[in-house]
């Protein structure tokens, strides 16, 4: 049976998975190792519970607070996802003008499709941009230049990525390898999603990192573009570089990966306006906590003064209310979006974003909660 309404996340997945090559369905699902993190991730949301409270007046509930000193609906961002234009045509251009009609901040990906402009044409208000730390500094200066242009003003720089974490599905796909061997394997898994070779192979070109098109040698072959960008992870990176990333950046600086309290006081320390609490979906390093377990911690270590978001295994609006019963100030999802995109383009996104808006005023509503500031641990159950 066709899903024609879909309603969850899951819904969502579902429905990503049947208009997806295998291993691009893959290497949105997948995480690091045997993906014990990645599971965390959604099992510690599950297991958190929230007290029900009844008889107080939410006849007037707001859902709308402010994310790195911008308005927002809700407090959720679109998480940067690299690749997400090989999921849907034009897939960041899309998932932006969708964020932006939900009324909720899109971070653009160092590695998207979409190049900023386009991006920012599309939505009609700049993404919040994200920085991969790259050798070749002339080149960040370059990018950063470029997001300035086109006028974003929040940086997320994301620390948890001195090498890509060791992802199985993509081995066994073919999607880490290059070679004939690996082009036939990924063609037959082409081949197997016709509808997707129309809508994104085809009429979605330019697909190389829209990004980087200046900086990388070699024409615009999408394996040309990955090479130069695996070979340019900067494994070196310090706090102390955060030093020279501040004078390259006046806008906002969220730093993105943190997961260990003592990391927290440090990135505060680096002058970070914010952090972003995130194992990057379980993704790198698996076994380590969840970011949910993690949350407690962090929060004690820098104090609700510190703007603390947390992402991943978010997959509701409930999971949003909970997060920021634990302290966050908010969410950014990842899978979540992109498998809407690959499902549903911009109508996807933007469905997921309505039903997650409702969802989460219903909690604050059965919850007793009329305003984001007020959710407080002392909503969550204990256990
Ligand atoms: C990511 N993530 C990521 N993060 C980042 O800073 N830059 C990037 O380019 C990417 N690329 C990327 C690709 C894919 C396919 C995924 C799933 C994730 C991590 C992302 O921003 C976020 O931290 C996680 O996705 C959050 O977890 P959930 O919401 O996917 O569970």
């Amino acid at each position: 049976m066709p899903l024609a309404y879909p309603a969850t996340a899951a819904d969502w997945r579902h429905l990503a998975r049947q208009r997806l090559p295998r291993f691009l369905f893959d290497y949105i699902d997948g995480g690091a190792s045997a993906e014990h993190t990645l599971a965390a991730n959604v099992q510690d949301f599950a297991a958190l519970q929230l007290r029900q409270r009844v008889m107080l007046d939410v006849s007037q509930v707001d859902s709308r607070c402010q994310l790195a000193g911008q308005d927002c609906a809700m407090p959720l961002a679109l998480a940067p996802v690299g690749l997400a234009g090989m999921m849907a045509r034009r897939g960041e251009a899309q998932a932006a003008r969708a964020a932006a009609a939900a009324g909720v901040p899109f971070t653009l990906s160092t590695v998207g499709i979409c190049p900023i402009d386009e991006v920012r044409a599309a939505a009609g208000t700049p993404p919040w941009f994200q920085l991969y730390m790259l050798r070749d500094r002339g080149a960040v200066q370059a990018l950063l230049h470029k997001a300035w242009a086109a006028g974003c003003r929040t940086l997320v720089f994301t620390v948890d990525l001195p090498t890509t974490g060791p992802r199985q599905r993509d081995l066994r796909n073919g999607m880490a390898h290059s070679g004939p061997r690996a082009g036939l394997l990924r063609a037959s898994q082409i081949l197997a999603r016709p509808g997707w070779v129309r809508r994104v192979a085809l009429a979605g070109k330019p697909l190389t990192f829209g990004n980087l098109t200046e900086q990388v040698p070699g024409g615009h072959d999408l394996g040309a573009f990955k090479a130069w960008v695996d070979a340019q992870f900067d494994a070196s990176v310090t706090w102390r570089d955060i030093a020279w990333l501040r004078q390259q950046w006046q806008g906002r600086l969220l730093i993105k990966g943190v997961l260990d309290a003592e990391d927290a006081r440090a990135a505060v320390a680096s002058g970070a306006d914010g952090l972003i609490v995130s194992n990057h979906g379980g993704r790198q390093l698996d076994s380590v906590p969840s970011t949910v377990r993690a949350l407690p911690a962090i929060v004690q270590a820098v104090g609700r003064q510190t703007e603390l978001l947390l992402d991943g295994g978010v997959r509701s609006g409930v999971d949003m209310f909970k997060a920021l019963a634990l302290g966050a100030h908010g969410v950014l999802i990842g899978r979540p979006w992109v498998w809407a995109l690959a499902g549903g383009g911009e109508a996807g996104v933007g469905s997921l974003l309505a039903l997650w808006q409702r969802e989460f005023t219903v909690a604050m509503m059965l919850a007793g909660v009329t305003r984001v500031q007020d959710i407080r641990q002392q909503q969550l159950a204990a256990l």
